[in-house]
C-alpha cells in the first residue's frame, strides 16, 4: 500500500487529506499516517497542513519498488516491482521468482549486480548506483519460435526512451545493441524456459549504462553513457517506468498481431546498420552484405555480395560493422 500512498500524493497538485487516502485504500488515518512517516524516512519531503492534508514536495532520485510502482502508467508491466540493493544477477532472480509464481509483468530490479551476465556467456559489469539492472518477466501465451521477436521490441521501447528523456541521437545494432555516437549504451540478454510447444516464462534483462562515468579497460572502447553523452544526469525510474510503458504497449500489439510488421518502419528508423556494410558472424561461414532492414519477423536482411539475400535469424550470429563494432 506504500506505493499507493505515494501514488496518490503525487498526483494531487495541491494537498489530498488523511481521510481522502484511507477512505480511497479502505486503511485507517493512523495507517496512512504511518506509511507518510515510512516514505518520509526513505528521503520524500512530505508537508503535512493541518484541515489540507499531505503535500509531496520533492523526492530524492530513487529507483525502489515503491517509486516505480508509484509512478507507472502500465496495466501489467513494471506493476510489481521486486527491488534488491545488491543481487547477483536479476535475470536469475527473476527466473526464480517465475518459477515460484510471480506474474507476467513482474519486474526485478537492482542497484548493484555482482555476477551481471551478458550475451555469449560474458559478464555485464556496471557501477553501483548509477545504471538500471532490470529484468522483466513475462509468461505468453504464444510458441517458443515466436519469443525472439519480444528482444527487438524491447530495444525498441529502449531506444524510444532515451530518444524521447535525452534527446540523444540513439541507434539499435541489430538485433538489441543500443548505441549512442558509435557507443553501447544499453544490452539486452533474454532467457528463456520452455516446453517444445509452452513457454514456461521468457525474462528479459536490460542493462542501461546511465549516469556511471566508469568503464573497465575491455570495453572503454565501446561502451559510454547517457550522463557522458549528454553531459547531464538522467533520472533512472523516468527510464524505466517509460520503458515498462512503451514495451507493454508494443507487447500487446505483438500478441494480438504475432509479428512485428506495424513496428518495422520504426525500428528501421533507428536501426545503426540499414544500408551499411557488415560483417555476420555466422557459425558456418563469415560473411559481408549490405543490410536492407529487418523484415516482419524481425530476421535482418542482409544482400550479400553475390547479390543474394540472406533471412538473418538473431539466435544464430552476429552482426559487426564493416571497420569495427557499428
Ligand atoms: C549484453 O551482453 O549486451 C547483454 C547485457 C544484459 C545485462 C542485463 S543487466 C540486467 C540483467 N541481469 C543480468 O544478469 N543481465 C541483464
Amino acid at each position: 500500500m506504500k506505493h499507493e500512498v505515494l501514488r496518490m500524493i503525487r498526483e494531487t497538485d495541491s494537498y489530498i487529506s488523511g481521510q481522502e487516502i484511507s477512505e480511497k485504500l479502505g486503511v485507517s488515518r493512523t495507517a496512512v499516517w504511518k506509511v507518510i512517516e515510512v516514505l518520509r524516512a526513505e528521503g520524500y519531503d512530505i508537508e503535512a497542513v493541518q484541515n489540507r492534508g499531505y503535500h509531496l514536495v520533492c523526492y530524492p532520485e530513487l529507483m525502489t519498488g515503491t517509486e516505480i510502482m508509484s509512478r507507472v502508467k502500465t496495466s501489467w508491466a513494471g506493476t510489481k516491482v521486486y527491488y534488491r540493493k545488491e543481487t547477483a544477477s536479476t535475470n536469475e532472480d527473476a527466473k526464480d521468482l517465475a518459477d515460484d509464481g510471480a506474474t507476467h509483468g513482474s519486474l526485478v530490479v537492482t542497484e548493484y549486480q555482482s555476477g551481471g551476465k551478458g550475451r555469449r556467456g560474458r559478464v555485464w559489469t556496471a557501477e553501483k548506483g548509477s545504471t538500471v539492472a532490470m529484468s522483466l518477466i513475462l509468461k505468453p501465451d504464444f510458441s517458443p519460435s515466436k519469443a525472439s521477436r519480444l528482444t527487438l521490441l524491447m530495444a525498441l521501447a529502449v531506444a524510444e526512451v532515451i530518444h524521447h528523456i535525452t534527446d540523444l541521437d540513439v541507434k539499435i545494432k541489430w538485433p538489441n545493441d543500443i548505441i549512442v555516437n558509435g557507443k553501447k549504451v544499453c544490452g539486452i540478454l533474454t532467457e528463456m524456459s520452455a516446453e517444445p510447444d509452452y513457454i514456461n516464462y521468457v525474462i528479459i534483462g536490460v542493462g542501461i549504462n546511465v549516469n556511471n562515468t566508469e568503464f573497465p579497460d575491455e570495453i572503454k572502447e565501446t561502451a559510454t553513457s547517457l550522463l557522458n553523452e549528454k553531459g547531464d544526469r538522467v533520472g533512472r525510474t523516468d527510464l524505466i517506468v517509460g520503458i515498462m510503458d512503451f514495451f507493454e504497449y508494443y507487447y500487446n500489439v505483438y500478441e494480438e498481431n504475432q509479428d512485428i510488421a506495424d513496428f518495422v518502419d520504426l525500428y528501421e528508423s533507428y536501426l545503426v546498420n540499414k544500408d551499411k556494410e557488415v560483417r555476420v558472424l555466422d557459425p558456418k561461414g563469415e560473411y559481408k552484405g549490405i543490410a536492407q532492414g529487418i523484415n516482419d519477423n524481425g530476421e535482418l536482411i542482409v544482400q550479400k555480395e553475390d547479390g543474394s539475400f540472406v533471412r538473418v535469424d538473431s539466435g544464430e550470429v552476429s552482426v559487426r560493422g564493416v571497420l569495427g563494432y557499428v
